[in-house]
């Protein structure tokens, strides 16, 4: 059975996005929450701290990047700007100072694998027409109250580079997302722009490279996507997007999913890459 109807579908197409509501349940939400929290409450941290605690800021910068990479393919937890002091150690507790965990969940953590995979999804792809679909990178991400900062317009497509152009990005509401807490922003229709930027992976590093000097929308183009836990936003790559700083008391955690279709062809530029042993897979 299909998850979208026709008009769904036409929308997806015209607009760039489609929000479904109640995709997951609120104990499938739930669950993930408490998976999240628990994943953080258990992780080592000393290679985060080893990067902030050491050096000068070039070294401290290289580190980042090689901390950065690592986490392609593993589970990795990043904090919040300004939560570790200069001797690497957090200034508040670290379930207050994370602010996401990237970048492998969906094939290497039990919630995170079974959130990530099924048939809805697998129809969903279907119905927009991701032929054989891959997931490349999954996000946890905490947007923490008063600290959770904005997320710049960007398109996601220039992280995961195909050709045709292929990515489409799943994103789940696993709180409330409100305009207060830092909800999505989208430019309805402006997937049908150019990619503007595009980031290499170097040996040990990455870089963002210009493609293309159209300006990012201005605000009277933008739309808020507020919605409820459990919702998922489906939005294809070219769709520029940001989000807002949370100034509210409430915590807005959202996990994306990043796929590709299988049929165009991957970048061996992109960051992540996947080694023989650890093939990229789809929802079902
Ligand atoms: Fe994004």
């Amino acid at each position: 059975m299909k998850m979208l109807n026709q008009n769904q579908i036409d929308d997806f197409h015209e607009s760039g996005f489609v929000v479904l509501p109640g995709f997951k349940s609120k104990a499938e939400v739930d669950a993930l929450k408490v998976a999240a929290l628990d994943l953080v409450r258990r992780h080592d941290f000393s290679a985060y701290k080893a990067v902030f605690s050491t050096g000068d800021e070039l070294q401290k910068s290289n580190a980042y990047h090689q901390f950065f990479l690592a986490s392609a393919n593993s589970v990795r937890c990043f904090f919040e700007d300004g939560a570790l002091d200069d001797s690497g150690e957090l200034l508040v507790a670290r379930e207050r100072a994370i602010n996401k965990i990237g970048h492998a969940l969906h094939d290497l953590e039990k919630e995170f694998i079974a959130f990530s995979h099924g048939e809805k999804l697998a129809q969903l792809a279907n119905d927009i027409e991701l032929s054989r679909p891959q997931i490349w990178q999954s996000m946890y991400i905490f947007k923490q109250p008063h600290i959770g900062a904005e997320v710049n317009w960007h398109q996601d497509s220039g992280f995961f580079y195909t050709t045709p152009q292929s990515v489409t990005t799943f994103w789940f509401a696993i709180d409330d997302a409100t305009l207060e807490n830092g909800c999505l922003w989208v430019e309805p229709g402006g997937h049908k722009s150019p990619l503007r930027q595009r980031m290499i992976r170097k040996v040990d590093k990455t870089e963002i490279v210009n493609l293309d000097h159209t300006p990012w929308p201005d605000q009277s183009k933008a739309r808020p996507v507020e919605v409820s836990a459990g919702t998922l936003v489906c939005f294809n790559g070219m769709l520029p997007h940001y989000s807002a700083p949370n100034t509210s008391e409430n915590s807005r955690n959202a996990f994306t999913l990043h796929v590709t279709d299988g049929q165009c062809v991957y970048a061996p530029q992109n960051w992540i890459q996947r080694p023989q042993d650890f093939p990229v897979r789809g929802f079902v």
